[in-house]
């Protein structure tokens, strides 16, 4: 059951978000409690959320790790986490209320009895504050850890309410383990129970791509091939690995990047229409799309791994030199390729991706290149800044849409320049933006699995990555073959330069 609350229609902070219905009363398990996911992202978005008032009337947040602790130093640590990372500036009071939710539960699932443990203080949770049996189990764990607490979860889960449990990515290394793993969790869990979070899809302006398709009329009829002369992806991070050497050294761009996000932005560029966005619909469109992307010639995917160089006026080191990277890693950093969608909206149409680390600054955009106009009656030196019309949808940072036109430059004569027609969210809405966790913690507690990953789609995604890392096994690139703070290595250019065309500098 759910209902709408006075409280939250009057909540102009809540704009944006789920407004209409309020999630049950549940408990929300988090296991990896002390690990960098909890304290960068779920917590901060539970805190954004309980200041808006969305989060469920009564509610327990139960956090499970093997690091020794309780209820008071688990607060205190999230208290820390939250001062650091949520987007809301500290509120006293909203935090003394979210605190008194939360619990700590310290445990190792390999040990005898402390299975035992959390399950007895989830029911005592239940009983003290009616929730009904009703549990979301997030699962914020490296993945060796999954089987071990997906069947303590299974076999004694309450039959009482709704079971959902959260799985992040990466979803398996490659198509043969994703399916063990969706062959495990359907042992215990329903597909609607399973939330496999690629959390792109939470971000507003991925969202908004669907918006743009499917809420204006002039867009819809000149989407296709006819119209649209190529499609280029980017998702550039300045940033490098951080401290996750142990999980990238073996993920490389195209599993981390590349088999989620980037799969995920082009699939709501070129799907068809859905009839309606119940998650059913949205993942049947975003499916058809996966299937009909071919396999690309290995001279179509371009890798590459950074050297040291300068991000944003500070030197960095190579990948070979971040800690725990082996000093002859052939993991790449960086991935780009040319990639076709068989179908009849785009046969012949290249949709150009690249994804990378350490690149020139932080950038995600869809840009969808229009053909020329088929003849500019101008003069010869008019004509020549005539340039096509390109639909840019900057996911982030700056986000919004712009539009780029031919205009005339005001004067005697005819000359042409292209200017940009920009909608930025800053500008337009009085509200900020919502972080991916937020809508996508709240969409669980919903049920609403629209903006989740469904078992057909994940294995779409690793049967092209999977295609795609057995041709690499032929040939050694020479590592590393790009300078930190650029835009990936020359190789990449010439992809494009060799069908006429160039990246989008932005
Ligand atoms: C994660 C990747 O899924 O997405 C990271 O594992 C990457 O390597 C991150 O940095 C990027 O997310 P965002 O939201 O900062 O663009």
């Amino acid at each position: 059951m759910t209902a709408t609350t006075p409280k939250q229609e009057e909540n102009p902070l809540a704009e944006g978000l789920a407004l209409r219905r309020t999630p049950d009363p549940c408990t929300l398990v988090i296991f990896g409690a002390s690990g960098d996911l909890t304290h960068k992202k779920i917590m901060p978005a539970l805190y954004a959320l309980a200041v808006r008032q969305l989060l469920p009337p009564r509610f327990a947040i139960v956090g499970v790790a093997r690091t020794e602790g309780d209820d008071d130093s688990f607060r205190q640590d999230m208290e820390g986490a939250v001062k650091q990372h949520a987007r809301d500036p500290f509120r006293q009071d909203a935090w003394d209320a979210l605190a008194s939710q939360l619990h700590y539960v310290a445990m190792d699932f390999a040990d005898t009895g402390g299975e035992d443990k959390l399950h007895g203080e989830l029911a005592r949770l239940d009983e003290e504050h009616e929730l009904g049996g009703n549990s979301v189990f997030y699962l914020a764990v490296p993945p060796p850890a999954f089987p071990m607490i997906v069947e303590a979860l299974g076999k004694r889960r309450d039959e009482r309410g709704w079971t959902r449990v959260v799985v992040e990515k990466p979803f398996g290394h490659d198509l043969a383990s994703a399916k063990e793993l969706t062959a495990l969790l359907l042992e215990y869990f329903r597909e609607d129970e399973i939330f496999r979070i690629d959390h792109y899809l939470g971000k507003e302006t991925v969202q908004n791509m669907l918006a743009l398709r499917f809420a204006n009329g002039i867009f819809e009829p000149i989407w296709n091939r006819q119209f649209v002369d190529h499609v280029q992806i980017t998702v550039a991070e300045s940033i490098g690995i951080e401290a996750r050497a142990g999980y990238y050294e073996h993920a490389g761009a195209i599993r981390d990047i590349f088999q989620n996000h980037l799969l995920q932005l082009l699939a709501l560029t070129a799907m068809e229409p859905p009839i309606d966005f119940m998650s059913d619909a949205v993942h049947n469109e975003k499916v058809k799309v996966l299937r009909a992307l071919h396999t690309p010639a290995p001279r179509s995917v371009v890798r590459g791994q950074y050297g040291r160089g300068f991000v944003e006026g500070e030197e960095v080191v190579a990948y070979r030199e971040e800690a725990g990277v082996a000093p002859d890693s052939m993991t790449e950093t960086f991935v780009a390729a040319k990639l076709f969608v068989d179908n009849w909206r785009w046969a012949d149409t290249p949709f150009y991706v690249r994804m990378g680390k350490r690149l020139a600054r932080q950038e995600t955009t869809i840009a969808i290149e229009f053909k020329r106009a088929p003849h500019p009656p101008f003069e010869e030196a008019a004509a020549e800044g005539v340039r096509p019309n390109v639909l840019v949808v900057h996911v982030q940072p700056d986000e919004g849409v712009s539009l780029a036109i031919g205009a005339k430059v005001p004067g005697q004569g005819m000359t042409i320049r292209t200017v940009h027609m920009d909608f930025l969210y800053g500008g337009a809405f009085r509200t900020g933006m919502p972080e991916a966790y937020e809508r996508l913690i709240l969409d669980v507690m919903l049920g609403d699995s629209t903006l989740f990953t469904r078992t057909d789609e994940v294995e779409e995604q690793w049967k092209l990555v999977d295609a795609i890392i057995a041709g690499w096994q032929r040939d050694r690139p020479a590592f590393p073959n790009y300078p930190s703070g650029t835009w990936g290595p020359p190789s990449a250019d010439d992809l494009l330069r060799r069908d006429g065309r160039s990246w989008r500098r932005p």
